[in-house]
């Protein structure tokens, strides 16, 4: 057997890469055995080269070419024995991963939110637990005013070794926001004041917390044309409809003078009573001017300063733009409900689901 024979054999027998690698060295390495017999070329007569050299590159040629044949033979086996393995089972089910929806009341926030920015309006907040100035007294609801009473309060717990001269309260409704940021920022003022608020009632159309939304504006002469305005524009834009009617209906709140009740139109469609038209009317909102006293409680002068203020139920908006009948269900938590009522993030271009399709 010649040296080009017994070479390429045991390329071809060369079990795995790594034996074929030291075969690869062992022949043409540095000091393999044809790069030797390469470098003897060198050393020889003339003659002798042009005899031999044919054979040396011959040889050189071979187990190259074998050593290329043998690892791609090598590599494909070990590609075959990885496929035929490490085999993935595509047929086996997902895991089902549960996607959460937009509660409707976190939407209609969004949309209010977004509507009240295009008109100018900042988003202000206050606490939950408040007390009693910013709830009653700053609103020209001193003690023992009836409307206290008015509003199903409920008073925290004297927390243990306090000094505080009076308890504090849940929240009645939004309007402290607008003692909080009449004391806070100077005029001009433009906001919408969404949250939770607190009172001790429950039946289909009432739950102990549930959402108002509370709008101020203070400048100088400013108008109940402007309030006028600015709930049709919101409603308008709320509703998705141009045929909105609004009725505002002579009230009593503590806190504005005058006071408004507003009402919107409604209309049957489909069986169903719905905003816009004519055919009757609910109310939707309290309003009125933001009383002298208010804006003097907060520390600004009235004969300078006026603004309108207005309040309403978020939760009820929602009933109404989406057909819900029962509020407690709102907060109940109930799977089925959420599912089939609340916003799949990634539909709707709110602040809540993002910038969707
Ligand atoms: N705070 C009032 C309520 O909860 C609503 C309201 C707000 C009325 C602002 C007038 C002005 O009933």
């Amino acid at each position: 057997m010649n040296d080009a024979e017994s070479l390429t054999r045991s390329i071809g027998e060369a079990p795995d890469l790594a034996a074929l690698e030291q075969l690869r060295v062992a022949a043409l390495g540095k000091s393999g055995s044809v790069t030797a017999q390469l470098k003897s070329l060198g050393s020889m007569s003339p003659e002798e080269r042009t005899a031999k050299a044919p054979h040396v590159h011959a040889l050189r040629e071979q187990v190259t070419a074998a050593l290329a044949q043998r690892k791609a033979a090598l590599e494909k086996a070990e590609l075959e024995r990885k496929l035929a393995t490490e085999k993935i089972d595509l047929s086996l089910p997902a895991t089902d991963l549960a996607v959460g929806t937009v509660h409707p009341v976190s939407q209609v926030l969004d949309e209010l939110a977004e509507i009240f920015a295009d008109l100018g309006f900042a988003v202000a907040e206050g606490p939950e637990i408040e007390d009693q100035w910013h709830n009653f007294t700053a609103l020209n609801m001193p003690e023992f005013h009836p409307a206290r009473a008015m509003q199903d309060t409920f008073y925290c717990e004297r927390i243990d070794g306090s000094d505080a001269a009076e308890l504090h309260v849940l929240r009645t409704h939004t309007s402290p926001v607008q003692v909080r940021t009449m004391t806070s920022q100077p005029p001009p003022i433009r906001i919408i004041a969404p949250g939770r608020v607190y009172r001790s009632d429950s039946d289909a159309t009432h739950t102990p917390m549930f959402h108002q939304v509370e709008g101020l504006v203070i400048d100088r002469n400013i108008t109940m044309g402007h309030l006028k305005w600015t709930l049709e524009t919101f409603l308008k834009a709320f509703f998705e409809r141009d045929d909105i009617v609004l009725r505002m209906r002579p009230s009593y709140f503590p806190f504005t003078e005058p006071s408004a009740e507003v009402d919107v139109g409604w209309s049957m469609e489909k069986g169903r009573r719905v905003v816009g038209g004519s055919e009757g009317w609910m109310e939707v909102l309290g309003s009125g001017m933001v009383h002298p006293k208010v804006i003097a409680n907060c520390g600004l002068d009235p004969d300078e300063w006026q603004g309108f203020a207005f309040g309403t139920g978020v939760d009820r908006l929602a009933m109404l733009k989406y057909g819900m009948d029962d509020l407690r269900a709102f907060f109940d938590g109930d799977l089925r409900w959420l599912k089939h009522y609340g916003f799949r993030a990634l539909d709707v271009p709110t602040l809540s689901g993002g910038v969707g399709a």
